[in-house]
């Protein structure tokens, strides 16, 4: 991959490069095609990476299908897709991990303190690999995306982060490679994740300002479903991820919640409204 990438960059070609962890849907392919559009060549990766995984996470069970990924990779454009073994990437006595200060340390960072590091870690070792112009992550996994575009500044990648929207299935909930989860009742609970953000958007139109309260609504309207069990439900500033008390500019809500064993993660930007009166 790495003599391939050196090869095309210096035959003066761009590169675009979309990292997944395979079990492809229309989420990770949404983000190919804007790769697609983005750069001469379009290199995506499947590896599902270890040090992401907490002991007692679901890495061995996460969902694998290599075949339908690679025709799935294909249709949509994609010229070249990197697989690799866990071994090729960390090798016996692999010891390099890289961390960041502040914004792991919020949302999923408080139930999953080790996760951003094995992500970041993964990510650079690609970025380093595939040689990218362009990566491009969505914002389904929004502090990912805002961690991944600080370790690119912070670590001098010369690599422009892309972000793409949150792709739904019709009913709202938002694509995850780990829905394969849910048995029919459970994934009838999970709508209530995106239908509580939607919610919370209704009360923000109507002049809501305190996150308490929207928190608190979202809350009740996901516990109401059965088999749930919030990890977190914040309202945060888009940057830095701190919480914030009052919205007076537009703020992420973002939540984490099981579904049985499944634990889904959505988010959304709450606009609030304009003051005309000033
Ligand atoms: P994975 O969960 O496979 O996701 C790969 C990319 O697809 C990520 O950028 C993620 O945000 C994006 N994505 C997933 N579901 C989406 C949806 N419904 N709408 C839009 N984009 C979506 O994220 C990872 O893998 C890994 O952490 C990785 C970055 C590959 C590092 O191992």
């Amino acid at each position: 991959m790495r003599q391939t990438a050196e090869n095309l960059r210096a035959q003066g070609n761009t590169i675009a490069f979309v990292p997944t962890m395979g079990y492809l849907h229309e989420g990770h392919l949404s983000l190919m095609r804007k790769g697609r559009e983005l750069a001469d060549i379009l290199v995506a990766s499947i590896f599902v990476n270890p040090a992401q995984f907490a002991p007692g996470e679901d890495y061995e069970a996460y969902p694998r299908d290599p075949e339908r990924d690679a025709a799935l990779a294909e249709q949509t454009g994609v010229d070249i897709l990197f697989t690799s073994q866990k071994n090729d990437l960390y090798p016996e006595g692999y010891e390099t991990y890289i961390t960041q200060t502040h914004l792991p340390g919020h949302l999923c960072g408080q139930s999953r303190p080790t996760h951003f590091t094995g992500v970041m870690t993964i990510v650079a070792k690609l970025f380093h690999i595939a040689d990218p112009n362009y990566a491009i992550f969505g914002q389904k996994d929004y502090q990912q995306l805002a961690i991944i575009r600080k370790m690119t500044r912070d670590l001098d990648f010369n690599i422009e982060i892309v972000g793409g929207p949150i792709v739904r299935e019709s009913d709202g909930l938002a694509m995850s490679s780990r829905n394969k989860y849910l048995s029919p009742s459970q994934r009838q609970s999970a709508l209530q994740l995106y239908r509580s953000l939607q919610e919370v958007q209704k009360l923000v139109d109507s002049g809501e300002t305190k996150a308490a309260v929207l928190i608190e609504t979202a809350g009740n309207i996901i516990a109401a479903a059965p088999e749930t069990d919030i990890d977190y439900i914040a309202v945060c500033d888009p940057d830095t991820l701190a919480d914030k008390k009052i919205i007076d500019r537009p703020a992420l809500m973002a939540l984490a919640v099981r579904v049985g064993q499944t634990r889904l993660i959505d988010n959304t930007i709450l606009y609030p409204q304009v003051d005309n009166a000033g």
